[in-house]
């Protein structure tokens, strides 16, 4: 695609991200209990299937998040200097990051944004729309995986960083791995660079229990999809009707989990794999958990990386938190 504004769009990294799939079904389909990593949701129909769960009445968690932005924004960027390059780990549509972009750029005249994510495409595509919009803008596209994609920043000019993390995307890691990979971010921070962190917060099981089990059984066809991709791109046979969408909330350890239930007994041909797989009736294939936090649970969290809160805030039913943090 040639972008509009070439001038003001580079590349810092392009890395052609070249992804186990077909060993990660190979495995996770083999062990018991089934499972499979949750980021093979986003293939081209997965990820339009999750811009219309974002916009599902269900679906609190965007809406919640868009408030606090649309809120406090003005707050959030206010506590950065000028020259910033504001980094957004998983910027894929980039739409409520708009909203800090209009806030910095009412007070500064430039701003320099450095989405990572995955996909070269998505990034350009959500570019040229941004830099139309906002002519104080520069991106520096970063297309890798979140690792890589930190080292990268490394080569970034020198200057304050505000890292985004939005969306609750740490609520897909095991509070382990969360405390984990935010190590990581913090080690591609400056003393005097930010993180905000957005963090979906533990709430009454009904609630959470709508969110990922909507109505109009978007999320069900979300998480169907994962197995349509596995027939088109591994030419495998899975009857999507023969499965049926999940969703369990784990009170103690404050996670919705996400399966596919196998209705009947049946055989499974992959044949890219050479495999066959057989399903019990009633066998589940575990496909996402979404960690939940209480305000206690997320300053642990914090605490565990070094990290120290500058601001925290909320939409008006508490369902949802936003973190500014510093290491400082
Ligand atoms: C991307 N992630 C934060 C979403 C979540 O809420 O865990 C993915 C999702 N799964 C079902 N609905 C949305």
């Amino acid at each position: 695609m040639q972008l509009e504004c070439p001038s003001r769009f580079r590349w810092l990294e392009k890395q052609s991200v070249r992804e186990s799939f077909a060993q990660d079904v190979a495995l996770g389909l083999s062990q018991h209990p089934r499972r499979l990593p949750c980021r093979y949701f986003y293939d081209a129909q997965g990820s339009q299937l999750f811009e219309e769960i974002c916009s599902l009445p269900e679906y609190y968690l965007t809406r919640a998040e868009h408030q606090i932005l649309e809120r406090y924004a003005a707050q959030i960027v206010g506590q950065a200097p000028a020259g910033l390059s504001m980094v957004e780990l998983g910027s894929g549509s980039a739409s409520k990051t708009r909203l800090l972009f209009s806030a910095y750029l009412q007070f500064h005249s430039r701003l320099c944004y450095v989405p990572i994510d995955i996909s070269p495409s998505m990034l350009e595509e959500s570019s040229q729309q941004l830099l139309a919009d906002y002519a104080g803008l520069e991106i520096l596209g970063v297309a890798a995986e979140y690792e890589p994609g930190l080292t990268a920043l490394r080569r970034l000019p020198k200057g304050p960083k505000m890292i985004l993390w939005l969306g609750s995307n740490v609520g897909n890691l095991h509070r382990t791995e969360a405390s984990g990979f935010l190590t990581k971010v913090v080690s591609a921070m400056e003393e005097t660079d930010f993180l905000l962190l957005g963090v979906d917060l533990r709430k009454d099981s009904q609630v959470l229990l709508r969110a990922y089990d909507d109505a109009q059984g978007v999320t069900a066809r979300f998480n169907l999809n994962l197995l349509a991709r596995i027939n088109r791109e591994l030419d495998a046979n899975f009857q999507l009707d023969a499965f049926r969408h999940q969703v369990n909330y784990d009170e103690e350890a404050g996670r919705v989990e996400m399966y596919l239930s196998s209705q009947r007994v049946q055989k499974v041909q992959l044949r890219r794999l050479g495999l066959e797989i057989d399903w019990q009736a009633g066998e589940r294939l575990h496909t996402e958990n979404s960690y939940k936090y209480s305000p206690a649970e997320l300053d642990r969290l914090v605490h565990s990386t070094g990290l120290r809160f500058l601001g925290r805030w909320s939409d008006d039913q508490g369902r949802f938190a936003l973190t500014l943090l510093t290491r400082s």
